[in-house]
């Protein structure tokens, strides 16, 4: 008979087909199940085709792994997941370890982490980042669920896992559905990265008249310094990038209408739920989904040529203040499930893991997570070394979102960064107003200045 497999795949798309390579490409046997026989094929046939077990259905994937069994599953989030899910259920045995690695909504995974415990199955859900390169040669993962299952497969998602240094970028950060939370704030933070790097770019093209190609130096130039990032090096490619056919820039041809999958909007809808500000996270699901409106945006269009007085350094620091925002209210969003799920996650593991292999990996996470190491539980805003580089960052913020404003080009997730740091940093806010307006037609309550207690009214309210 053969040898088993250490571990088994469901679903060889772009993602589950990379990460069979990887495994495979470490040492490790896999049985690999797809619906799709040609996925199947292409691994077989491959550089590693000794190291895989085709198999056709859930059945025989897991007779051909050696117990007790890990089952990968990387299939589109939602029914298709539950139906992968049922599928190798009715064929596993008690202890056997399904774990769903696809972007999953964390409430999907808590609820199934409880159903399939009752069954006796063991399950983690895993964030995993990186996009086709990072799952092929080290993507960052964020595993949730029991630490003791995940104990069982670290060895081998650590050896799959990217590298910082020595580090793998894995680690186990929390029980039920932790890691996919952890993964769906990192996509919202990444939407909020993405939306900032494309209203500078916005500004250079329509407001200082900068053609693809000096739009690409520019980026270029800022991989090296606070803004050293994996997406701001790819900004520079892909600004420099020709179309094959046309030879224009392919930026010029690419349609401004952005889709989304749902994370950036899972990440928005949850902080609206615990009550955390992530405005630049909401800016950019917005912004999203005004992209798509196409045909009003056409409708409503002015002509206007307009220009902005701004050097590039001013948008160079405008992004690294609004980034640094940005950050901040994710790891905020992050201590708030936390504290509200009992997962005590540890923002220094998160950006640890976020240093390398996933799509927001930057220099500034490494930053972030020794800011977390030495005050764990602080706002980012208050780390002495993110406060003074907004200090020094901030006025070129205020400078490009006034131009932009003035100029009328939108750049939502930078002013909604401003007015967030603006509105933070006010020991005396206008909130009053609000409470006394709610008191007034509604006799809320308020609580005063000057006395302890609530529910005081003011005098609009008869008889007091
Ligand atoms: C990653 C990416 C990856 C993907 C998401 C977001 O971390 O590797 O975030 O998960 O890009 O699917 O995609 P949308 O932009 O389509 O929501």
């Amino acid at each position: 008979m053969a040898e088993l497999a250490d571990i088994g795949m469901v679903g060889l798309g772009v993602m589950g087909g990379n990460l069979a390579l990887n495994l495979a490409e470490k040492g490790f046997r896999v049985a690999v199940c797809d619906r799709d026989p040609a996925l199947r094929a292409a691994l077989a046939s491959g550089e590693f085709g000794d190291s895989f077990i085709d198999c056709d259905a859930e059945g025989s994937l897991l007779a051909a792994i050696r117990p007790p069994r890990p089952v990968i599953l990387l299939v589109p989030a939602g029914a298709p997941t539950d139906a992968a899910l049922s599928a190798l259920a009715i064929h596993a045995a008690p202890g056997d370890l399904l774990i769903d690695a696809g972007n999953a909504d964390f409430n999907d995974t808590r609820a199934r982490t409880s159903a399939l415990e009752a069954r006796g199955l063991k399950f983690l859900g895993i964030g995993v980042s990186g996009g086709a390169e990072g799952a092929r040669n080290g993507p960052a993962l964020m595993a949730g669920g029991s630490p003791a299952i995940w104990d069982r497969v670290a060895p081998m998602f650590t050896a799959i896992a990217a590298r910082h240094g020595e580090e793998p970028c894995a680690a186990w950060l929390g029980p039920d559905g932790a890691g996919h939370f952890v993964k769906t704030v990192h996509n919202g933070i990444e939407y909020a990265d993405m939306q900032m790097i494309a209203e500078v770019y916005g500004l250079m093209r329509d407001g200082l008249g900068f053609d693809a190609s000096r739009v690409a130096g520019v980026f270029s130039g800022w991989t090296e310094g606070p803004l050293a990032s994996y997406l701001v090096e790819i900004t520079g490619e892909v600004a420099r990038a020709k179309d094959a056919e046309s030879g224009a820039p392919i930026l010029d041809i690419i349609a401004d209408r952005a889709g989304q999958k749902g994370t950036g909007r899972w990440s928005v809808i949850e902080a609206q739920r615990l009550g955390a500000v992530a405005t630049t996270l909401e800016a950019a699901v917005a912004a999203r989904n005004l992209s798509a409106a196409s045909d009003l945006r056409a409708a409503l269009a002015k002509p206007s040529e307009v220009s902005v007085s701004l050097e590039a350094s001013d948008l160079h620091d405008a992004l690294n203040a609004g980034k640094i925002i940005a950050y901040a209210q994710g790891f905020d969003l992050l201590g708030k499930a936390s504290a509200e799920y009992d997962w005590d996650l540890s923002l220094a593991d998160i950006a640890r893991v976020w240093r390398a292999g996933c799509i927001i990996r930057s220099r500034m996470l490494d930053e972030i997570a020794t800011a977390f190491e030495e005050r764990p539980g602080a706002s980012l805003l208050a780390a002495p070394e993110f406060s003074a580089r907004l200090s020094s960052s901030v006025p070129a913020l205020r400078r490009t979102v006034s131009a932009a404003v003035l100029a009328g080009l939108p750049v939502p997730a930078l002013s909604n960064a401003l007015a967030y740091l603006d509105q933070i940093s006010r020991p005396r806010g206008t909130a009053n107003m609000l409470q006394g307006l709610r008191d007034y037609f509604g006799q809320h309550g308020f609580e005063r200045t000057d006395r302890k207690g609530s529910g005081f009214h003011g005098p609009w309210v008869a008889g007091l």
